[in-house]
């Protein structure tokens, strides 16, 4: 309850006139006005860039009526030295990806609209003009930050010379998410994702935005929440794990509520754990590897795998062997423990930042009962086994007036980001 009364606080300054660039949370207009009306169609290339995979797409709504959406997709790794190159080795890469794309659709000749999920925290001036704030998660290409990230696509295109795109629409990962399950359930009006990093969006009242000009109809916010703790607001929560992973990282002293939630960090703060109660003598006989004292050994999945509830002890004891431990069976029934506790705070605390959400839509409204739809993304939510049970039980305890339907998309944001596509291409204001 604290922590979503905290947040509440920041919801609001955030979306004051003026203070987004200090403002922790930072309540970033989308320019997307409304969800989809199942009329869109059409053909669209989409990019999806920042989760775990980088993905080229093509999406196809074929029959309107019965919403036969085609798509053909193909993954496109970056390599982690690129995830820290320049801008332009980036861009490259990913014009580059779309070109090999193209060729093996039959597609180069033709001149698609492009939907461009790029799931890091832009402003937004317009849909086809979105400046990168900041990079999160494990990215840090040089000179993109400050800069119109349409543009350098366009300008990578453009270099090759050997194909163009049409107009493009940008869209975050939480965006896309919230469009993708709003063409099959039309009150879906919050996107989620528990995945590499986390973040919402929801669909809020125009006249509380105020730095989009308008009173009228409403307009999706990215609220970045994993910023939320960046001015010292979570310090009473914060462990010390938590202020290690936080100075480990790339991007020190920011996205301080991300670090304590998403999959890039989880796996880390159960290490750091577990290696204090080694150092304690509580574990192992106190007896280390190699392996458990390097940051980054202990992946995100392995807590999924130990707490599986038929095998999970299991699993926890062969992760524990390939780690070069001996243990005992005591051993793996706390190292099971470990990785409950910090699943299990991740999961309430999203669940609180999603009750801030759920409660203010309700408000905004003048509702006594809000009943609403979550579009849901990321691999944590999705390859936990009981992360999702917890959240929701969680959010039912803080938002009692609300009563949320979970959806996970279906096929990635990349589908939602060629629907925003759809729309802005007919006309901006056609979604009201
Ligand atoms: C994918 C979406 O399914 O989930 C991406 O298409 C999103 O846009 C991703 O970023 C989030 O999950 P993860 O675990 O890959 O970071
Ligand atoms: C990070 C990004 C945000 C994205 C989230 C989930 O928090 O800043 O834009 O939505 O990760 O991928």
């Amino acid at each position: 309850q604290e922590v979503s009364a905290r947040l509440k606080r920041d919801f609001s300054r955030g979306l004051g006139k003026h203070s987004h660039h200090k403002a922790p949370v930072k309540m970033l207009p989308t320019f997307v006005r409304a969800t989809p009306d199942g009329t869109e169609k059409g053909d669209f290339l989409a990019l999806d860039l920042g989760g775990t995979n980088f993905r080229v797409l093509h999406v196809r709504v074929v029959e309107e009526q019965q919403k036969v959406l085609k798509m053909d997709s193909q993954i496109c790794a970056i390599p982690q030295d690129m995830m820290l190159g320049t801008g332009e080795q980036l861009f490259d890469h990913i014009a580059a990806c779309l070109s090999d794309f193209l060729v093996s659709q039959d597609l180069k000749g033709q001149t698609l609209p492009l939907g461009f999920t790029f799931s890091f925290p832009c402003e937004q001036k317009e849909i086809d003009k979105s400046i990168l704030i900041r990079w999160t998660k494990g990215f840090n290409c040089s000179g993109v930050e400050g800069k119109d990230v349409v543009k350098l696509l366009k300008e990578a295109i453009h270099r090759r010379g050997d194909y163009d795109i049409g107009s493009v629409a940008m869209v975050n990962d939480t965006v896309g998410t919230m469009m993708s399950c709003g063409y099959r359930d039309q009150s879906c009006e919050i996107g989620m994702i528990i995945g590499t990093g986390t973040n919402a969006c929801y669909m809020e009242e125009m006249k509380n935005v105020k730095r989009v000009e308008g009173e009228d109809g409403r307009m999706c916010i990215n609220t970045e929440w994993g910023g939320f703790g960046d001015d010292g607001s979570l310090k009473d929560i914060q462990t010390e794990f938590d202020r290690v992973v936080d100075k480990m990282s790339i991007n020190t002293g920011v996205h301080t509520f991300e670090k304590m939630i998403s999959g890039m960090y989880l796996g880390e703060i159960v290490r750091l754990v577990l290696v204090k109660l080694t150092e304690d003598k509580l574990l192992f006989k106190g007896q280390s590897s190699e392996a458990l004292k390097t940051p980054g050994r202990f992946e995100t999945k392995f807590i999924s795998e130990i707490e599986e509830q038929d095998n999970g002890l299991e699993n926890a004891q062969n992760i524990l062997t390939k780690l070069g431990l001996k243990w005992e069976l005591v051993d793996s029934r706390v190292v099971r423990l470990v990785c409950d506790t910090i699943s299990s705070r991740s999961a309430r605390l999203c669940a609180a930042a999603l009750a801030t959400i759920a409660n203010r839509i309700r408000v905004n409204r003048g509702l006594d009962h809000l009943k609403t739809t979550v579009g849901v993304d990321g691999t944590v939510y999705r390859k936990h086994p009981n992360f999702s049970d917890e959240l929701k039980a969680t959010v039912r305890l803080l938002a009692p007036e609300c009563d949320i339907t979970f959806l996970v998309s279906e096929d990635g944001s990349g589908k939602g980001a060629a629907m925003v596509t759809a729309v802005a291409h007919e006309s901006p204001f056609c979604l009201c």
